[in-house]
């Protein structure tokens, strides 16, 4: 039954999962083939079901090694050591490179074509705990949400294109000068539930309920990602947002997928440390 599914779908053409739904008619959550402008085939998780379904899984920040600072596996900041000579890092957030695959998604990280090639308005984004199963991640979720405003056309349609504008790299400006934030539905949690994944410091940074680009923390080095929140009256924003640029001058132990979650303890919730849960769960980002 499933390897009929398979054969059914591995008929269509289709650029997005948006697309899949639209023409094909897809109503269920899974694995779909997507073709991006090139003719390049590959395979990805669609969300078929959320606010109206559509989402097409792009990619996955996982972190493999709290310990290990900008070390390997830390391929949406640096896998070169924290370095004020690689000041983007891998670059992950802007070039064209991939990585992983769906139902690895929540063991590694993850990229695909599609966080290049597809023209997208919305972004969602799921809390997966590290290595639950594809079929499990949407009950599994510790929390998901989506935005409603098209924000992405205007920014170029994608993650690269707005990580262009807004260069994940160290030193590109000041705490001032982060990137766009905004507003989220929640699919799964609330406000509280962000509160919670966060440590007691950052809490009283950052407002939750936004989704926020290019952060820039007090030393200058620029993260990708506030995932929940808006940072309004602080900038230690390694705290609690994802992704980087090659170096952290404030400390070499704040380089790395998730930067300084672990700064008062790992695990813990306690001063600026975020949670267990948190910590040990992939960021899984989808486009519509
Ligand atoms: O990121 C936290 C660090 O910059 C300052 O922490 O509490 O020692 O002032 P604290
Ligand atoms: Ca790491
Ligand atoms: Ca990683
Ligand atoms: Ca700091």
């Amino acid at each position: 039954h499933v390897l009929d599914k398979l054969r059914n779908r591995s008929k269509y053409v289709a650029r997005s999962c948006k697309e899949i739904k639209e023409r094909y008619n897809e109503q269920e959550d899974g694995l779909y083939f997507l073709t991006t402008a090139n003719g390049l085939v590959y395979q990805t998780f669609c969300d078929m079901t959320t606010d109206g379904g559509g989402w097409t899984l792009v990619a996955s920040v996982h972190e493999n090694n709290m310990y290990g600072k900008c070390s390997v596996g830390d391929r949406w900041s640096s896998q070169q050591g924290n370095n004020a000579d690689v000041p983007d890092g891998e670059g992950n957030w802007s070039n064209r490179n991939t990585f992983g695959s769906a139902e690895s998604a929540t063991s590694d990280d993850f990229k695909n074509p599609g966080y290049y090639d597809i023209l997208a308005e919305d972004m969602s984004v799921w809390h997966v705990p590290n290595d639950f199963a594809l079929e499990t991640w949407k009950k599994a979720a510790i929390l998901r949400y989506h935005t409603d405003s098209h924000f992405l056309p205007l920014y170029g349609g994608n993650l690269l294109q707005l990580f262009k504008q807004y260069p994940v790299r160290y030193n590109v400006g000041t705490c001032v000068n982060r990137g766009p934030a905004f507003a989220i539905v929640y699919d799964k949690g609330n406000s509280e539930t962000v509160r919670n994944l966060y440590g007691p410091n950052p809490r009283a940074e950052f407002v939750p309920g936004f989704i926020t680009f290019r952060p820039i923390n007090n030393e200058r080095a620029a993260m990708a990602i506030c995932s929940g929140a808006k940072p309004v009256s602080g900038c230690n924003t390694e705290h609690y947002c994802i992704g980087g640029g090659g170096y952290f001058p404030e400390n070499s132990g704040q380089c790395g997928d998730f930067p300084g979650f672990d700064w008062d303890r790992i695990d813990r919730v306690r001063g600026w440390s975020a949670s267990k849960e948190v910590t040990e769960a992939a960021v899984l980002l989808f486009y519509r």
